[in-house]
Formats: C-alpha cells, structure tokens, sequence
C-alpha cells in the first residue's frame, strides 16, 4: 500500500515532516528495510513526542523513504533511517540526512549519535559520508541475531568544518536535482 500525498503530480522527490496519514506506509516500509520492527503505534508515539522529528521523502504521491531523530538536549539520536528497496542509491537518505543536520544546526543541536549494525555497511559508509565516526560498541546488542551494535557521533556540526562537509553534500544533491528537472 503507498500513501498518495497531494502532491502526486510531482516526480521529483520532496522532503516533508511526518504527519499521521503517512504512518501506514512508513510502518511497511519500516517491516520492508527491518523485518518486524515499529509499528503503526509506535510510531504514532513518537509524532506525539515533541522531543521526536521525522520526515519522510515522496516521489510521485509515494512515500519511499523516512527518517526520524530523539532531541535530548544538544544531541540529536536518529532513531531509523530507511528507503525503499526500489529507490534505493539515488541519494534519498541522502536528502534526508541533510535535511535533517540543516534542522538540527538551527535548533542548536552540536552532536548526533546512531547505533548502526556492525555487519551493515552500506549504513556505515552512508554515516561515514556524513563524518560520523565508530565510538563505541555494544557487544550482541542485536541480541536476536547476536550483532553487535556500533555506536557512531559527528564531530561538533556547528563547526565550519562540518558545515563545509554538509554544502559538499548539499551540492552533489542540488546537482541530483537538477537532473532530474531536466528529464521531468
Ligand atoms: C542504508 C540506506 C538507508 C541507504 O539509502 P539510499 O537512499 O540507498 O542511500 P543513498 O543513495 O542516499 O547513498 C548515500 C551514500 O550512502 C552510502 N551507501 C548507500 N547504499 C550503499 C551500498 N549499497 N553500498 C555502499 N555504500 C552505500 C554511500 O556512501 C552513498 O554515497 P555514494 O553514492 O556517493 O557512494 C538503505 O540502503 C536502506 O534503507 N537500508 C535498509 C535499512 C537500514 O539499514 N537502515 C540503516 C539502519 S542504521
């Protein structure tokens, strides 16, 4: 099932925050990236949070990509990232991540923090792109499969050093979208 947004006669992508009518889809979404994981309710918690943020990025009415962080303070903890299989390596979770650092940078929030699976890499390089880097790690935190988790962290991103990273990433999207103005 794919929630049809208003907009869906636009075929670039969009980024808009989370309301409650896209929660069905991010929820199947949600079980096509993870397996089971959160559920509708869960995620109907987290929109009624007002420490939680999440946005999701729709192509043509679908929603098929989400992104959610905690604020706790001057840390940001995403909470889950994830796209669908058939949109994937078109730097959708790219866009969600400089979305999500532009919000986080105005809301004075310095650190972010994930933990990621140590055997996924795609995640990892994903992260690395963006300068977080392996802190830590919880031994078998995945307990069902037995993986451990890594636990990454930016640098400060109030810092020109980051920001210069995240215009470098900013403009490889901008030049993404120009494309594919061009063949729409
Ligand atoms: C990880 C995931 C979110 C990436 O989404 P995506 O939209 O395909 O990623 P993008 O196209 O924006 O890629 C951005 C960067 O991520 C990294 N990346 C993404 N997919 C990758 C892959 N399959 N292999 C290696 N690097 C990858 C690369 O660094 C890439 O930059 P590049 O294209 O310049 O090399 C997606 O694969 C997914 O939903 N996976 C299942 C859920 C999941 O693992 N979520 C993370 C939980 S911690």
């Amino acid at each position: 099932m794919w929630y049809v947004s208003p907009n869906n006669l636009m075929s670039a992508l969009i980024l808009e925050h989370m309301r409650p009518e896209h929660i069905a889809t991010v929820a199947e979404l949600e079980t096509l990236c993870f397996g089971v994981h959160w559920t509708p309710t869960n995620f109907r918690k987290e929109l009624d949070n007002p420490r939680c943020c999440y946005y999701v990025a729709i192509e043509d009415g679908r929603v098929v990509g989400y992104l959610g962080y905690w604020q706790i303070l001057e840390e940001a903890h995403i909470t889950s990232i994830g796209v669908h299989p058939d949109f994937r390596r078109r730097r959708v979770s790219q866009r969600l991540m400089c979305r999500m650092l532009e919000e986080c940078q105005a809301r004075e929030i310095k650190w972010i923090t994930l933990e990621v699976k140590a055997n996924n890499m795609q995640a990892q390089k994903l992260y690395e792109k963006f300068g977080f880097a392996v802190m830590g790690r919880r031994k078998n935190y995945y307990q069902k499969e037995q993986i451990d988790a890594l636990i990454m962290w930016t640098e400060d991103v109030s810092l020109p050093a980051f920001q210069a990273r995240l215009n470098q990433l900013q403009s490889e999207i901008q030049d993404i979208e120009r494309q594919e103005r061009s063949v729409s």
